[in-house]
């Protein structure tokens, strides 16, 4: 069924142009990279934060509102009595022209009503604690133009969870002030606060209001504010209730005539005693310095110029051509983006994330990096550092930590018993990329503790030693309160509707339960400790692993095959799950994904019989769905997983995150055909071309979850950009089907592509080398056969590393 298209890629400028406003959901995008950030939607719905959505909320934003996505940094044209939005939202007057460009770290959006443009771009200057919001009004008619201007943005009190909740205190503690073109928000600051925020124009203004109630009207709407509707500000001051920022700016435009306001939305922290310039009064001064920076046209575009270039550096770190647009346009634009965007938030704030209910994952950061370590190594390195500050002594993990103070997170606690093992996943990859050691022997504190510091190699050991320490009967890995699969709950036996499945108590006592997905992530990351230990030195380490990931093989070909696939778990009692035995959810995704890349078995037929499995059993028209058949009630042995409706979530989803799992144990099977056509069906571009409408979400990334074939609505998506497909499908893509793998020594070329591929190049810089890398697949799958390096023959897969300009020649 043709479906109806709400924009289209534009390659050239790494942008996705939305063309039409009333998109299936709102497409959102980020802006900022570093501490200030901003969610923006196709219509500049959204919010902005200081480095946590939760605790540094700087604007307000209602989730799951009516209509949707209602609430954002709006300007509102009066011409003559009609009043419209350049993103259309939230008046929704029809506009002769909309469009919405969403690119690298910026959105444009124009809109043009009865012979007047205008077009905001949105973005966060690097290094700068600012959203610029530019604003270009242009008259392209014949008459003159006296037009009314008005700015919105509301403030968020901080916290964005008592911010919803607290309302005896929140309506009497709202406070601003204004200096010339500039509201100042400071509720709290008066207190325990040492930051505010402010909203600028670089203009001289005709009115203002800081007041929501007194600017909207009570019974009024944000589709149409009192004072906006009216053509007059109230020149309102908060006190209490809700603090809002808007200018008011009288405009007048000649014929042909354009001009241009710089919106400045910043976030500004004072040492304790530098608060205040005079009683009750904020200093104003980093305000002032920060204003001067970015008031100006010409000093906006050089910042803009800025983050373009910053862009291009990060692009060109890894650059293919294969001349198949789809593919290249999500390896060489998208998929990068947001690997960046889902390493700065995890999984915290988005259109699906609130922001106030995660921290950082351990095992999702952990993750993330390695689909972002290529671009910014330094960042991966500190990430690294961070996330294993939060384990225990044990090698046990905190599941989760708030990115402000960096400390666990005591509300969701731990006993996830997959979560050590990605440390190594995480290190080991940072280590290829960069060949830096060092990091090895960084001094990492325990839960944080002052005194406790070990080497980051300690956290390594301990982590490992956690799995081997945490064995069940059948020498596989006890569970703990779930593994990968927050939701396969073994040990949480639950009745109560009001606790939470991620909370009720975790049952260890007597447990039987234990996982084929940690057994099959294990012996994946305890061999490449083994190959860490080896190169540094560490043999007798290396041996005793080595000893560990045998038995866990054992282990795995004994009592977790169940003839045609590996089996998922065994339950508290020490039932089979994932078992043709089962009535329901015979076989599961993420044991076949993490057994096969494991190679167990492989010399069997375990492999290839697992992958056909997958095919025939998982796979359906929108992807690999995560178990087959879908439960159809509720077990209160498995906990959450059963507790979904068929087909969405973790009961027989799409789970994209662990799609990509398969793909490569398809790669290393050297199965190109299979693989390639696993990851078409949830690249997004591909999804783009044939069902805007039904998937709903943006199709310019992936999304966590699309429903999968036994839900009611096969192939709509949820919750899109904070996912670790992103991570997978980049590490998928670049490493193992087109093959350009960082190893300790130089770059692996290992490809595993469809038998229809072409010649293709890749640009790697690696360290500070760059290659320029052609391979000639000659129908072949998998299987290098001759490798040159700056014309000379390379003995083996890995072109040895050295500085400066190469050219490889790659024929299969
Ligand atoms: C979590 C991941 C988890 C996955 C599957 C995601 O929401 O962020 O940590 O592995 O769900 O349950």
């Amino acid at each position: 069924m043709e479906q109806k298209r709400y924009g289209h890629f534009d390659d050239e400028n790494r942008e996705y142009v939305i063309t039409d406003p009333k998109t299936p959901w709102p497409w959102i995008n980020y802006l900022g990279n570093e501490d200030f950030f901003s969610l923006i939607s196709n219509t500049a719905g959204g919010y902005s934060f200081y480095k946590d959505a939760k605790f540094r909320r700087i604007t307000r934003y209602r989730y799951n509102n009516v209509p949707m996505d209602n609430g954002g940094r709006y300007f509102y044209i009066n011409d003559g009595g009609t009043v419209w939005n350049p993103g259309w939202k939230p008046c929704k007057t029809p506009l002769d022209f909309y469009e919405c460009r969403h690119g690298m770290s910026y959105t444009r959006i124009t809109g043009r009503k009865n012979g007047v443009e205008a077009s905001v771009l949105f973005f966060v200057p690097l290094k700068k604690w600012a959203e610029v919001q530019k604003l270009t009004l242009t008259n392209q008619s014949k008459e003159v133009k006296q037009l009314k201007l008005f700015s919105f943005e509301e403030w968020c009190l901080w916290n964005a969870a008592t911010d919803m909740e607290n309302f005896q205190r929140n309506f009497s503690t709202g406070e601003v002030e204004i200096e010339n073109s500039t509201i100042y928000h400071k509720t709290e600051y008066r207190e325990r606060r040492n930051h505010y925020a402010f909203y600028h124009v670089n203009t001289e203004i005709q009115g203002y209001d800081t007041d929501r109630e007194t600017f909207v009207g009570l019974y009024n709407e944000f589709a149409n504010p009192e004072a906006v509707m009216e053509g007059k500000p109230r020149n309102s001051h908060a006190h209490g209730w809700s603090p809002i920022a808007s200018h008011y700016i009288e405009v007048t435009l000649q014929p042909g005539e354009s001009k241009d306001f710089i919106f400045l939305l910043g976030y500004i922290e004072n040492a304790q005693d530098e608060k205040f310039q005079a009683p009750q009064v904020i200093n104003k001064q980093k305000a002032h310095a920060l204003i001067a920076e970015l008031d100006t046209t010409e000093k906006v575009d050089k910042a803009f110029q800025e983050l373009c270039q910053y862009w291009d550096a990060l692009l060109n770190i890894y650059k293919v051509n294969t001349g198949n647009p789809k593919l290249d346009r999500m390896v060489n634009i998208w998929n990068q983006y947001q690997c960046m965007v889902t390493f700065n938030f995890s999984r915290s704030a988005s259109f699906f994330e609130s922001g106030i209910g995660r921290g950082m994952g351990f095992r999702d950061s952990n993750q993330d990096l390695v689909g972002f370590v290529h671009q910014i190594p330094s960042r991966a390195r500190q990430r690294i550092i961070d996330i294993a500050s939060t384990q225990f002594p044990d090698g046990g993990c905190y599941h989760q930590y708030q990115p402000l103070t960096k400390r666990g997170n005591n509300d969701i606690g731990g006993g996830f018993n997959d979560d050590p093992c990605w440390l190594i996943f995480g290190t080991v990859a940072y280590i290829k990329e960069t060949g830096d050691f060092s990091i090895l022997d960084e001094m990492v504190p325990f839960d944080n503790q002052p005194g406790s510091e070990v080497t980051l190699f300690e956290h390594l050991k301990v982590s490992m030693d956690h799995v081997i320490n945490n064995l069940g009967p059948h020498m596989l890995p006890l569970i703990g309160r779930a593994d990968w699969n927050d939701c396969l709950n073994l040990n949480c036996f639950s009745w109560d509707p009001n606790e939470s499945f991620q909370t009720t108590e975790n049952v260890s006592e007597g447990t039987k339960a234990e996982s084929l997905m940690i057994a099959g992530l294990f012996v994946v990351t305890a061999k490449d400790y083994v190959a860490l230990c080896q190169k540094i030195g560490k043999t007798e380490e290396a041996a005793r692993m080595q000893q560990a990931v045998d038995a866990m093989i054992d282990a795995v070909k004994k009592h977790g095959w169940d003839g045609e696939w590996y089996l998922r778990a065994y339950d508290f009692y020490g039932r089979k799950i994932g078992s043709n035995e089962c009535d329901e959810a015979k076989i599961f995704i993420e044991s076949q994904g993490w057994c096969t890349m494991a190679e167990i078995g492989a010399e069997d037929g375990m492999v290839a019989k697992s992958l056909d499995s997958c095919k025939k059993y998982l796979e359906c028209e929108h992807g690999m769905v995560l178990n087959n058949p879908a439960f159809t009630k509720y077990i209160y042995e498995y906990g959450e997983i059963s507790s979904y409706p068929e087909g969405y979530k973790e009961n027989a989803g799409i789970f994209c995150h662990n799609n990509p799992w398969v793909i490569i144990g398809e790669c290393l099977a050297g199965r190109g055909n299979d693989a390639w056509s696993h990851y078409a069906k949830i690249l997004p571009s591909y999804v783009e071309e044939k069902y805007q409408t039904l998937h709903k979400v943006e199709p310019y990334v992936n999304c966590q979850m699309v429903a999968g074939k036994d839900a009611f609505r096969p192939g709509e998506g949820k919750n899109s950009w904070l996912t670790g497909t992103a991570a997978w499908m980049w590490y998928t893509v670049s490493e193992f089907i087109l093959g350009i793998k960082p190893d300790y020594d130089g770059i692996r070329i290992d490809p595993c592509l469809p038998e229809t591929a072409g010649d293709y190049t890749v640009q790697r810089k690696f360290r500070d080398a760059q290659y320029e890398i052609t391979i000639h697949p000659n129908g072949q799958q998998k299987g290098v056969k001759q490798i040159t390096l700056d014309g000379q023959p390379v003995q083996g897969t890995v072109i040895p590393y050295s500085a400066g300009k190469h050219t490889v020649e790659v024929t299969m």
